[in-house]
């Protein structure tokens, strides 16, 4: 049985939230009547578009046009299930999560492009649900799920906004490098929140507001020089990585249509505004404390005063260079 038979229960219509039937082929609200096509990949098109009223921005449209055109962060393409493992354990948030989630947890991915992360956590016996927006970042995503027997990861298309899923369902909800390339942050934030079960977290990682000074300039410098100077940034010129990743990090990095950026403090704020806890940042949010090989992830930390962060926060303008300032916040639903 597919997992979108198994958990059908957890489906919901994206557009008046009622439930989802299935007999074969697509999916149907049994509240708004609306069609869901799955075609043959196995992939549940349940994109809703966001209707906001007025001219509010929406960038949900260029957003998708963009990474319809450059999957991120794509393949390289001699990976295998092993190649994944490995660099994915190289990157120690990836291995973190890997030591520390529970085996058979239920796990949402919101923005997974391509589905490194999605096909990694599904590796241990998790079942690890990966949306997005981008058709053709999940079908390279699930092609290499299929092609590697990944049976505990499953993808579907699904507008965060429009979330095409049952609330307070998940163990964890994750949303790394996406709620910066959306208009409302923070909807997007307290809408990926109302997924998560009582006691189970949400984890978000954004571009830092002073931690991607470097990668602002990187970038007026190469507009202005016509990408003449690409090689500054050294994940450009990595013979480590194909040239297909190699241009999906320039593209995303470099022309990316939207992005915005954010503070530890602020994400803070919106954590206390859902009555979630914190839990945990990387970077601390206490100055000189490192983030150790073998963090507990899910021990709750208090967060440190506002002069500390102060210095957590200004210290990412000297720390950010590389990896195009980036942070992350662990927070808590409160429950059992
Ligand atoms: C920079 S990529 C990050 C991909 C992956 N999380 C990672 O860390 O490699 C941003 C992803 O967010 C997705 N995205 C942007 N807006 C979205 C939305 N409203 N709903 C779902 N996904 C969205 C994009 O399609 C893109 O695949
Ligand atoms: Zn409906």
């Amino acid at each position: 049985m597919s997992l979108l038979d198994g958990h059908l229960a957890l489906f919901r219509c994206p557009r008046c939230g009622g439930g989802l039937a299935r007999t074969g082929g697509p999916l149907h609200c049994s509240g708004c009547r609306q069609e869901y096509p799955v075609p043959e990949d196995g992939m549940p098109r349940l994109f809703w578009p966001n209707e906001w009223e007025g001219d509010r921005l929406d960038v949900t449209d260029r957003i998708k046009a963009f990474y319809e055109a450059t999957p991120f962060p794509d393949y390289d393409g001699f990976d295998d299930v092993s190649s994944l493992i490995e660099k994915a354990r190289r990157g120690f948030f990836a291995k973190l999560l890997d030591d520390q989630v529970p085996v058979g947890a239920l796990i949402l991915e919101c923005g997974c492009g391509t589905g490194q992360l999605t096909n990694f956590l599904s590796v241990a016996n998790r079942t690890v649900l990966g949306t997005d927006i981008c058709l053709n970042s999940l079908t390279l995503a699930n092609d290499f799920r299929r092609r590697h027997g990944l049976d505990g990861a499953f993808f579907c298309q699904m507008n965060l906004f429009r979330p095409c899923l049952r609330p307070a369902s998940f163990d964890l909800v994750i949303s790394n490098g996406v709620l910066h390339h959306t208009a409302d942050p923070f909807l997007a934030y307290r809408t990926i929140a109302g997924l998560v079960k009582p006691g189970g977290h949400l984890i978000v990682g954004l571009y830092h507001k002073y931690g991607r000074i470097y990668t602002d300039l990187r970038r007026r410098l190469f507009h202005l020089t016509g990408d003449r100077f690409k090689f500054l940034d050294r994940h450009n010129v990595n013979p480590r990585l194909s040239q297909a990743k190699r241009r999906a990090w320039f593209m995303d990095q470099y022309k990316n249509p939207h992005e915005s950026k954010h503070t530890i403090g602020q994400v803070l704020g919106w954590v206390e505004a859902l009555g979630f806890s914190f839990v945990k940042s990387i970077p601390k949010t206490v100055p000189f404390q490192p983030f150790l090989e073998n963090e507990n992830l899910f021990a709750d930390e208090e967060p440190g005063s506002a002069i500390e962060r102060f210095l957590v926060e200004a210290g990412q303008a000297l720390t950010g260079a590389d990896e195009g300032g980036f942070f992350i916040v662990i927070a808590r639903r409160p429950g059992p």
